[in-house]
Parts: C-alpha cells; structure tokens; sequence
C-alpha cells in the first residue's frame, strides 16, 4: 500500500511545486500543473504539467551523469498514491543559496543589465549585442533567492565569492557553465536552443556539490526552437507562447498593465499549451510521454 500525502509533513510550497518531508534524510517535491505567466499562477491549470515537467527532470538527471539528490525513481515505493509521475523523492540537502544561471544568449533579465551596464553580473560583454543574440560564450551570472513573490536579484561573481567562499562560488560557475554546456548541445541536436537555465546544489556531507532542485525544465530554462531562431527580436517561448498570446491578445479581456489575476483559460488554449509541452519533452529526450509513469 502506497502511503497518503498526510503521511508527510508539508514543508512549503512554490509557485508550481509542493514540498514535503517523507523522513529527516528525505523529500517529496510534487510538481503541480499550476502554470505561471506574466508574473502571475493563473487560475487554469495545464493538465500533466506536472507529470511532463518531471519527466523531464529524470531524463536530465539520467543524462547528466553529475551527482544529484534523487533518492528513488519515478515510482519509488514512498510516493503517495495518485502522485507517482509527477513526484520526485530526493535527498534533504543543505542548499547552497544561490541561484546558478547560465546563459548561452541575451535576453530578460541579462539583456537589462548589459543595456545598463555592458555587462551581465559583471561579466564583460562585447559592444553592439542585442535582444536574443548569441553570446561569444556561455557565462555565469548567477542570482540571489528572493523571498516568495519576489524577483531574484543578479549578483557579481564576486558578490557570491563573498558569500560562499571563493573556492565554493568557482565550483558552482564551473558546474553550472559543464551542466549547461551539455543540456545545450543535447537540445541543439534535436534542433531547440538552450537559452539560459537556472540550476541549484546543495552540498554532500563531503562539501562536494550536487545537482538538486528541477533540472533543465521548461520552467527553470528558456527553450527556442532553432527553425524559428532570429535575433533582435523577444523570442517566442517554446512552451509558454500560446499562453502569453492569448492572455495579451484581444480575446482575454485583460490588461497586462492593470496587475489583476489574469482570466480563466480556454480550454483549446489549455489543449495547446499542454501539446506544447508534451512537444518540448519528447522533442529533446526522444521519449515518448505516453510511456511516462501515469498515477
Ligand atoms: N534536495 C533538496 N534538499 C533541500 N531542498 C531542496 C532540494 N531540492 C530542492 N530544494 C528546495 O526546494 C524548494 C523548491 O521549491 P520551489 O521551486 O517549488 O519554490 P521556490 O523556489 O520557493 O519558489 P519558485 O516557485 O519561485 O521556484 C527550493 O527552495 C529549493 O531550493
Ligand atoms: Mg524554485
């Protein structure tokens, strides 16, 4: 007999994902199909986000081959039942508070400070580059966690070297640049760029770090299709565009700029999106989702 959530203690939610303690040594993370846009988690969910995402993450951890937190498999004996496929259990961590994002080209939140600044968390940047242009080489610009509802704040390299050590902090930008490098040339092979991505460690009783967190999701990484690839211009999400257009587009009835919770979805918008993702995960892992863990 599979256990019950209320089995477990709830540690804290996300945005998108719950959190709960199975045993001192370990964690539930339970990816809901709560999909956040603009800012806001919208009132509709996309059915299997959550399922897709976390198949998405055990390929990665698979692929990866670096040392990660999982402590079971897809359908390990601990999680509950209805939550198998969209549940990870891993092993409690202490985290290292930093978010460790890479970036392969720029946009958002590194294409802002470039603008300011020339450079992204102090890395310096050749002049003239643009919205979505590939960078000479990948770099670290890595972030500090906001408190919930808040935006994470980039921070210098040497900021995180005060931090967490200089020898911790080069660790972390060597991991994170190896990670990505490999996530990037496994998506480019299946014809999707690697934007940036967003991964965090926590630490073995040894110091040495390892992978945790969700890995290489559309949630933590901006994915573009190749085909459609053309710098200058704000690229459309692989996953999240068909929401976005429709929630600015004429048809929602809302207005960006009034920061009211968004409309309900439409259910073909929903049907879309969720084709979406199911594209985004068997494009780069060659999966097919049907096959995933199904509660
Ligand atoms: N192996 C682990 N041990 C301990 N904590 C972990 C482990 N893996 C992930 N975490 C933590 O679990 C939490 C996952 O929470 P989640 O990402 O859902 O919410 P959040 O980061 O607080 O907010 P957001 O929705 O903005 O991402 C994060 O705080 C993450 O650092
Ligand atoms: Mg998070």
């Amino acid at each position: 007999m599979r256990p019950t959530l209320s089995d477990y203690r709830h540690v804290a939610s996300g945005k998108v994902r719950d959190i709960y303690e199975i045993d001192d040594a370990t964690l539930l993370l339970v990816a809901s199909d709560r999909i956040s846009a603009y800012d806001f988690i919208l009132d509709t969910p996309i059915r299997d986000k959550g399922r897709i995402l976390t198949a998405a993450s055990f390929f990665w951890f698979d692929r990866l081959g670096v040392p990660n937190h999982l402590a079971g498999g897809p359908d390990d004996a601990r999680i509950p039942a209805g939550l198998v496929g969209r549940s990870m259990v891993v092993t409690k961590l202490p985290m290292v508070q930093v978010e460790c994002v890479a970036r392969g080209y720029l946009t958002g939140s590194g294409l802002v400070d470039y603008n300011a600044t020339g450079a992204v968390c102090g890395v310096e940047l050749p002049a003239g580059l643009g919205e979505a242009d590939k960078l000479p080489a990948p770099i670290f610009t890595p972030a500090t966690k906001a408190a919930m509802g808040d935006h994470d704040e980039n921070v210098s390299f040497a900021h995180v070297a005060n931090q967490v050590g200089e020898e911790l902090a080069t660790a972390l930008r060597e991991r994170t640049l190896d990670i990505y490098g490999r996530g990037a040339d496994l998506a480019a092979e299946r014809g999707i760029i690697l934007a940036d991505t967003k991964f965090e460690f926590g630490q073995a009783p040894d110091g040495s770090l390892v992978l945790a967190d969700e890995v290489l999701t559309p949630d933590s990484s901006r994915y573009w299709d190749a085909a459609t690839y053309q710098p200058g211009v704000v690229q459309p999400s692989f996953d999240k565009q068909i929401v976005r257009n429709w929630l600015t587009g004429p048809d929602s009835g809302w207005d960006r700029g009034s920061e009211q919770q968004p409309p309900a979805l439409p259910d073909d918008v929903v049907e879309r999106t969720r084709a979406r993702y199911i594209e985004a995960y068997e494009r780069i892992s060659g999966l097919s989702f049907d096959e995933w863990f199904d509660a």
